[in-house]
């Protein structure tokens, strides 16, 4: 029978006493900087059980060998308001059928042809940079601002190709509503708290309704011309596209001919890919500028073998994974690794703690050391599923290759032309927030070479 809630209490918190945190994910720290904790243990919120798991052999039950068995949690209603109704929060059938579709935007032959956009981005930027450092022969960077300007610009393209510019204006609207959402997250456990007209509320009412207006509008004007408008060489395949070509043809794919794609399923798609994107890839970034910035050595050998850059953003992803953490909830009674697991249990997978786990890299798991990479992802650690900043199984991430290729092309490009080191202002401060982010910026010091 299932184990009743006092029993899974004695059972799985950790039988040391050891007073642990717990933030409003339910991740737990010890304290701000101790990243590890490695063990299996239960948090409750409410009625709700939820049991940590970093075992990565039962990782593996649940992303790979059970995975039917478990589905995602759903977001607080006021976070779902940004990251929109898409791939991140959908679940069976309607999951399925907007991941085929979305898909071939992400495919690495879309993607190379947003290589020479993606490097012209770039390219304006950085000769900036060197603008402002002609006298002084240095310059100081924010980069978690740069950088955010830059993933933003890559995104909308790839999300709307040739309406790029309304394109850009809306994810405008939505990086302003992302600012107030993520103040109004800390606040989400008042009940009731989203309905209130306070005026950070109210604000990010009318910017969900422009949002939501001038997306619609822009489908609508697609709609009408799709098949006939000539889309943007550099990405063909935009996203925007391929969903209005999937909404005017419903039933084509024999296994979805109940399922239309709808407008407003476009809208919540765009926000989704916006949302999951930007700050991800700007954060992976950033850490892996301030790593650098520490280890100037590495720096040189990446100049010297580009293969060397794969290996660097890897131990960044290690170290700094931005999400910290995923949720599942078990749809039945089960077995887990001996673990009796009733139906509606939380189960949270700590990617941080996993990927701080001595025991599953080596001695030097607090350190940067991007050799570890070196026989590739695999055998990095001792098991394979210790290694996860994109996810696991069906569900992991759509956007890795983009957000790599974009990484690769931003530091390549930034190492070719500059040396670099931390800021004389730089505090060290990794803190959640629904991502792990440099609390206090990441200033960087930028030289030509
Ligand atoms: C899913 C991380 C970049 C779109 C995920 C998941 C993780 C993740 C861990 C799995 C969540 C879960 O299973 O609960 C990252 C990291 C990124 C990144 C670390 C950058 C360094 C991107 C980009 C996009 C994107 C660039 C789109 C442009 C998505 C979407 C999902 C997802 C739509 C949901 C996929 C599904 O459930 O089918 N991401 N992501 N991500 N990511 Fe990313």
């Amino acid at each position: 029978p299932p184990l009743t809630r006092a029993e899974l209490v004695d059972c799985w918190i950790p039988p040391t006493g050891e007073v642990i945190k717990v933030n409003f994910y339910g991740v737990v720290f010890k304290d701000q900087g101790a990243l590890g904790t490695g063990s299996t243990f239960v948090v409750w919120f409410g009625p709700t059980p939820r049991l940590t798991i970093s075992d990565p052999a039962l990782i593996r039950e649940i992303f790979v060998l059970k995975s039917e068995l478990f589905e995602k949690n759903e977001s607080p209603q006021l976070v779902r308001k940004v990251e929109g109704d898409g791939l991140l929060s959908l679940k069976g059938e309607k999951w399925a059928h907007h991941r085929r579709i979305i898909q071939p935007t992400f495919h690495t032959e879309n993607l190379k042809l947003m290589i020479p956009m993606m490097a012209k981005s770039m390219e304006d930027a950085v000769m900036k940079w060197c603008e402002e450092m002609s006298n002084a022969g240095k310059v100081e960077i924010e980069v978690s601002d740069w950088f955010q300007n830059l993933v933003e610009d890559v995104i909308t393209r790839a999300t709307f190709g040739s309406s790029y510019e309304d394109g850009k204006a809306i994810f405008e609207l939505q990086s302003q509503q992302m600012v107030h959402a993520t103040e109004a997250y800390q606040k989400v456990f008042i009940p009731g708290y989203r309905f209130l007209p306070t005026k950070k509320n109210r604000i990010s009412w009318r910017l969900e309704k422009e949002i939501r207006k001038s997306l619609l509008k822009l489908i609508d004007r697609r709609r009408k011309n799709s098949g006939c408008q000539s889309v943007s060489d550099e990405c063909p395949n935009d996203l925007l596209e391929l969903m209005i070509k999937a909404s005017l043809k419903p039933g084509a794919d024999e296994s979805s001919q109940f399922l239309a794609i709808t407008p407003n399923d476009i809208v919540e798609e765009c926000k989704t890919i916006f949302f999951a994107g930007k700050h991800t890839t700007s954060n992976l970034l950033t850490w892996t500028s301030v790593l650098l910035a520490m280890h100037p050595q590495w720096q040189d050998q990446a100049r010297e073998e580009v293969l060397r850059l794969g290996m660097i953003l890897n131990e960044s992803l290690r170290l700094y994974p931005p999400a910290v953490a995923m949720i599942r909830r078990a749809k039945m009674d089960m077995q887990l690794g001996g673990l009796h697991i009733p139906r509606g249990t939380e189960l949270l997978i700590p990617i941080l703690a996993v990927h701080h786990d001595p025991a599953l890299w080596c001695h030097d798991v607090h350190e940067f050391n991007p050799a570890r990479f070196a026989k590739g992802v695999a055998h990095a650690a001792k098991h394979p599923m210790a290694f996860m900043p994109f996810g696991l199984g069906a569900r992991r991430c759509i956007g890795q290759n983009l957000a790599v290729l974009q990484a690769k092309l931003a530091v390549a490009m930034i190492l070719q032309r500059f040396s670099f080191e931390l800021g004389p202002n730089y505090q060290h401060s990794p803190s959640v927030l629904m991502l792990l982010q440099p609390q206090h910026g990441a200033p960087i010091v930028f030289r030509k070479l």
